[in-house]
C-alpha cells in the first residue's frame, strides 16, 4: 500500500513512523517536509492532496491536523473514492465548533461544565458576573489551542472577553464561550470510531503549561505519557460509557456519522470526569507516546475506521509506559529565532526502534542538515517497564541532543 499523511508535526512522524513499520505498507509519503518523515523514504507531496494521492495511486489519506478536517478535505477524498482516515467537516465541528461540542454534550446528557456562548461583549462579560468572576472565556473557534484564557477573577475574565472580540484569535474569536472553571487532574482518552463504535486507545496525558511544576503559559502541550500513573482501566470504560460511544450514537442519530479519532479532553473532578473539549483527531504530543505502546499494526486499523467496521475486541497495547518529552526553542509559545541546525539527532529511518524514537516536529531540512523551523522542535519518545524507566529513558535519549536555544521541561510523567 501506499499512504499519504497530511500533516508534517511531532504527531505526524509518530503516525507515519507506525505506519510505515506495517508490513502492508510499501510507501508513506508526506505533504510537509519534514526530515524524520521523508526517511522512511516515501515522497513529498507537493499542492492539493486529493489531486497528488489520485496521480500517485494512493491507497489511503490519513489526516493528522484539524485545520483539513475543518475544511472538508476527508469530503472531498471520500466523493473521490479515496480512502481517507479522519472526520468529514461536519463530523470535525466537535472540535472546530466549541458552542457546536456544548450544545451536543448538553443534548446528550454529556458531562461538561456549565457554559453559554456569546456574539457580542456585552452578553460576554454580563455571563463573566453570572459566573462569579472566576471563569473561562474561550473564542469559539480554531485557534491552534491558544483560544483558551483560565482566569483567576473576573478582572482577568472581562479582559480576556475584550481580547477575544478585539480579534486577537482571528476568525476563531468572532464568538465567545464563557464556562464555569473546573478544578482536578486532566486526562486524554482518545478512541478509533468507525461510525458506529468507539474502540478506546490507551490513556494519555499531556502536559500543557510551558515550565515544570505546570506553571507558566499554555501551550500544544510540552510532553505525555500513556498511561497515566493514575489512571486504571475503569476509569476508561467509564469515559467510553458515558462520553466517546454517546458522542458516536447522537452523531449518527444526526446523520453524520463519526469516523476518525474522538479524543476527549477530559477533566478528573470530584464529581466525576469532565469533557473540556472534544478533538477530532491524534493528540500532539500524545500520539507521539500511544505510537510506541501499541502493539499491533495500525493500518488495518485505520482502514476499518475508514471505510469498515472495527473489529469487536480491546486493542494490543504494550506492557509498561511510554513518556515523550518535547524540546521546544526556548522563546516557544512565542515566535523566536529559526534556522539553528540540530545537532545529535539518531541517524537512519529509526523503522526498527521500539524503546527511543526521536519524532521531528518543527524541523526543515537544509542541505544535509536538519534545522529548526517551528516552535515544538522534537518528541523524545521513549518505552519502559514502567513509568520511571520510560522517563529515565527518554530524559537520557535527548541528553546528546543539542541545538541553540533548546528548552524542555524536567517533569514530564514526574510523580505528582
Ligand atoms: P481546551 O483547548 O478547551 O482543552 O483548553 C485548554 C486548557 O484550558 C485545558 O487543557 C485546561 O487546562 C484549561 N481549561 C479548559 N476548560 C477549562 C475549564 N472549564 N475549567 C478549568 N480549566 C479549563
Ligand atoms: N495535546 C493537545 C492537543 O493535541 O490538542
Amino acid at each position: 500500500m501506499h499512504v499519504l499523511v497530511v500533516g508534517g508535526g511531532g504527531r505526524e512522524h509518530a503516525l507515519a513512523w507506525k505506519i510505515a513499520g506495517s508490513p502492508r505498507v510499501a510507501k508513506v509519503s508526506t505533504t510537509v517536509a519534514n526530515p524524520g518523515m521523508l526517511a522512511l523514504g516515501g515522497q513529498l507531496a507537493s499542492g492539493d492532496p486529493l489531486a497528488w494521492a489520485q496521480a500517485n495511486g494512493v491507497d489511503l489519506v490519513v489526516v493528522g491536523p484539524e485545520g483539513p478536517l475543518a475544511e472538508g478535505l476527508v469530503d472531498r477524498l471520500q466523493a473521490a473514492g479515496v480512502p481517507a482516515f479522519g472526520p468529514v467537516a461536519a463530523a470535525a465541528r466537535l472540535e472546530a465548533s466549541k458552542s457546536f461540542a456544548k450544545a451536543f454534550m448538553d443534548g446528550h446528557g454529556i458531562p461538561t461544565a456549565r457554559w453559554s456562548a456569546h456574539d457580542d461583549a456585552v452578553g460576554a462579560h454580563a455571563a463573566v458576573e453570572g459566573m462569579g468572576g472566576a471563569c473561562v472565556v474561550k473564542a469559539d473557534g480554531l485557534a491552534a489551542g491558544k483560544g483558551v484564557i483560565v482566569a483567576a477573577d473576573a478582572a482577568q475574565a472581562h479582559a480576556a472577553v475584550d481580547e477575544v472580540f478585539d480579534g486577537r484569535f482571528g476568525a476563531g474569536g468572532a464568538r465567545v464561550v464563557v464556562e464555569e472553571r473546573l478544578v482536578g487532574p486532566e486526562l486524554s482518552v482518545l478512541a478509533l470510531c468507525d461510525g458506529e463504535r468507539a474502540v478506546p486507545l490507551m490513556p494519555a496525558r499531556d502536559h500543557k503549561r510551558r515550565f515544570d511544576g505546570d506553571l507558566g503559559p499554555n501551550t500544544g502541550g510540552m510532553g505525555a505519557v500513556c498511561p497515566p500513573r493514575d489512571v486504571g482501566p475503569e476509569l476508561v470504560e467509564q469515559v467510553r460509557r458515558e462520553v466517546l460511544q454517546p458522542v458516536v450514537d447522537g452523531m449518527a442519530r444526526q446523520g453524520v456519522p463519526f469516523r476518525g479519532v474522538l479524543y476527549a479532553g477530559l477533566m478528573l473532578t470530584a464529581d466525576g470526569p469532565r469533557v473540556l473539549e472534544f478533538n477530532t483527531r491524534f493528540g500532539d504530543p500524545e500520539c507521539q507516546p500511544l505510537m510506541l505502546m501499541l502493539d499491533e499494526d495500525l493500518v488495518p486499523l485505520l482502514l476499518d475506521a475508514a471505510v469498515g467496521r472495527l473489529p469487536d475486541r480491546p486493542l494490543r497495547w504494550r506492557p509498561g509506559a511510554a513518556c515523550c518529552v518535547v524540546v521546544s526553542t526556548g522563546a516557544y509559545p512565542d515566535g523566536g529565532p529559526r534556522g539553528m541546525p540540530i545537532h545529535g539527532l539518531p541517524a537512519g529511518d529509526q523503522r526498527d526502534a521500539r524503546d527511543l524514537v526521536v519524532f521531528q516536529a518543527g524541523t526543515a531540512p537544509d542541505g544535509d542538515r536538519v534545522v529548526v523551523a517551528g516552535g515544538r522542535v522534537l518528541g523524545v519518545t521513549a518505552w519502559g517497564p514502567d513509568m520511571d524507566a520510560a522517563r529515565r529513558r527518554a530524559y537520557q535519549g535527548l541528553r546528546g541532543i543539542h541545538f541553540d536555544t533548546a528548552a524542555y521541561r524536567t517533569d514530564i510523567g514526574a510523580r505528582a
